[in-house]
């Protein structure tokens, strides 16, 4: 009877093929919504274009800085691409590069400040290297929704994940880091362009694969952008070639696309989260909200008297105290060894027999399991949305490049999303392969960089 209890919860966070299908189907509803002159303005999957429109063709040359703010980590880094070997002709890419702590009065603090930060930051960086005095061509990776004119102009739609600096939201924050390296004073930098994660990300596999159309991340974020052909995208005046746009994925949901299938414990994630209401379906994914998923669902069944004797500790009943890394770390634990389980919650202060261990572990299965799920209707969507765009394929091919913590820490995720995109796309004439990205988006942003300082080049 016990067994039935937990069943009954845990039900509560499965998703099944036919509601995911509907999931689907909402998506792909909503991305033409968000390419429509006239729709835009109402579509949650604002669909951005990224002025991305070649991906590198290997003629590239020369050294880089890139700048990638959003995720766990602030990186700089420096970038040179070089001659490779005669044999493939392929050029090679040397990095550089170094984290950056972000502190959190950083990060919520005057936007100003946030800028004069990563400015010290990138000062720090080049004065290592001793090129201070050199004019480097920079690309910045900027994770959140921005409006884009043009590859180097970017202005914030609204902060997503951790992020609240007030100043920022409405500005060009190209406009706003020139600003504060002016105030410096040290530094003769070009910013050439601002890139999503999603982006870099793609760009950065495409430079290996050239069935690489898609990009994805499963991070402290999530989100997705894809090679869209530009007389789809209806608010670029062009119809010709193609044009990476940025979907924005993450606000799904957000006019209630989503109600019926969100439970109590993603209600309040939402209403403690920094921006109640918005990026729900973000908020069904990514790392910054799994853990706190997992710690409601444990708590609730607490509460009911099914696990830890009823008792749970303090520690457990703390917004925040379940990291998402516990999941990752809870589902590889092997499933004789219970002691892996146990030494984590112990460090919330709970001594838990086996029989809690074995419910927590299929906790964390159902909460990360229904993510990679959700995530698998998105990538569908795009895939079936990218087909019907090239009917002259018999079987599309496509490679989606991905990255973020989830994806690359959890240890089933990429399976069971992999399996149900095919599941999705089945009769659909697509094949997703996805291909993981080893260098995080910077790569991809200074080889953005370098495509278009070559047309910048061309012109002068
Ligand atoms: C990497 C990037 O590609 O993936 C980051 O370089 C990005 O900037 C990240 O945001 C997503 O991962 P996470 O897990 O650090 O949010
Ligand atoms: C959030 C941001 C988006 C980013 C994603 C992954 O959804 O709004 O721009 O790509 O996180 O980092």
């Amino acid at each position: 009877a016990l067994d039935k209890k937990i069943k009954l919860t845990l039900d509560d966070l499965h998703l099944s093929n036919e509601q995911l299908t509907k999931i689907m189907k909402k998506m792909i509803k909503e991305m033409h919504k968000g390419l429509g002159k006239d729709t835009h303005d109402d579509a949650t999957v604002k669909m951005i274009p990224s002025y991305v429109k070649s991906l590198p063709d290997g003629t590239e040359r020369g050294s880089f800085l890139a700048l990638d703010l959003g995720g766990t980590n602030f990186r700089v880094l420096l970038v040179k691409i070089k001659e490779g070997d005669k044999l493939d002709g392929k050029p090679k890419i040397e990095m550089d590069s170094q984290i950056y702590r972000m502190p959190e009065d950083v990060i919520v603090g005057e936007g100003e400040k946030l800028f004069d930060h990563i400015a010290m930051c990138m000062a720090d960086f080049l004065k290592r290297l001793d090129l201070l005095d050199q004019r480097l061509p920079v690309g910045f990776t900027f994770s959140f929704p921005c409006q884009q004119d043009g590859l180097d102009q970017a202005t914030l739609i609204t902060w997503t994940k951790g992020f609240s600096a007030p100043g920022v939201v409405g500005k060009n924050i190209v406009k706003m880091l020139k600003d504060a390296i002016d105030r410096r004073g040290d530094m003769d930098v070009d910013i050439i362009a601002v890139v999503n994660d999603t982006v870099g990300t793609m760009t950065s596999c495409a430079f290996d694969d050239q069935e690489c159309m898609v990009g994805l991340i499963v991070g402290t974020g999530s989100n997705a952008c894809y090679m869209e052909k530009m007389s789809n995208i209806e608010r670029v005046d062009s119809d010709k070639g193609e044009m990476c746009v940025n979907m924005e994925w993450g606000a799904f949901g957000d006019d209630g696309a989503l109600s019926e299938y969100r439970n109590e414990y993603d209600a309040h994630v939402d209403e403690n989260s920094l921006n109640c209401g918005k990026q729900l379906y973000e908020k069904m994914i990514s790392g910054m909200y799994m853990g706190e998923i997992v710690r409601l669902v444990l708590v609730k069944l607490t509460d009911d008297g099914l696990l830890f004797g009823g008792k749970g500790s303090d520690a457990l009943r703390t917004r925040g105290s379940f990291q998402t890394s516990y999941v990752s770390q809870i589902e590889s634990a092997i499933p004789s060894g219970m002691t892996a389980v146990q030494n984590i919650l112990a460090t919330l202060d709970i001594g838990a027999m086996r029989h809690d261990c074995e419910i927590v572990i299929q906790v964390c299965r159902a909460v990360s399991r229904r993510a990679a799920h959700l995530c698998a209707a998105g990538i569908a969507a795009v895939a079936r949305k990218i087909k019907a765009s090239h009917p002259e394929q018999e079987v599309l091919r496509m490679t989606c490049g991905v990255d973020g913590t989830v994806y690359k820490k959890h240890p089933t995720f990429s399976d069971i999303m992999s399996e149900k995109v095919n599941e999705l796309c089945a009769g659909a004439d697509v094949a997703v392969n996805f291909a993981l990205s080893y260098d995080g988006s910077g790569k991809g942003a200074a080889l953005i960089t370098a495509v278009a300082q070559r047309a910048i080049n061309a012109e002068q």
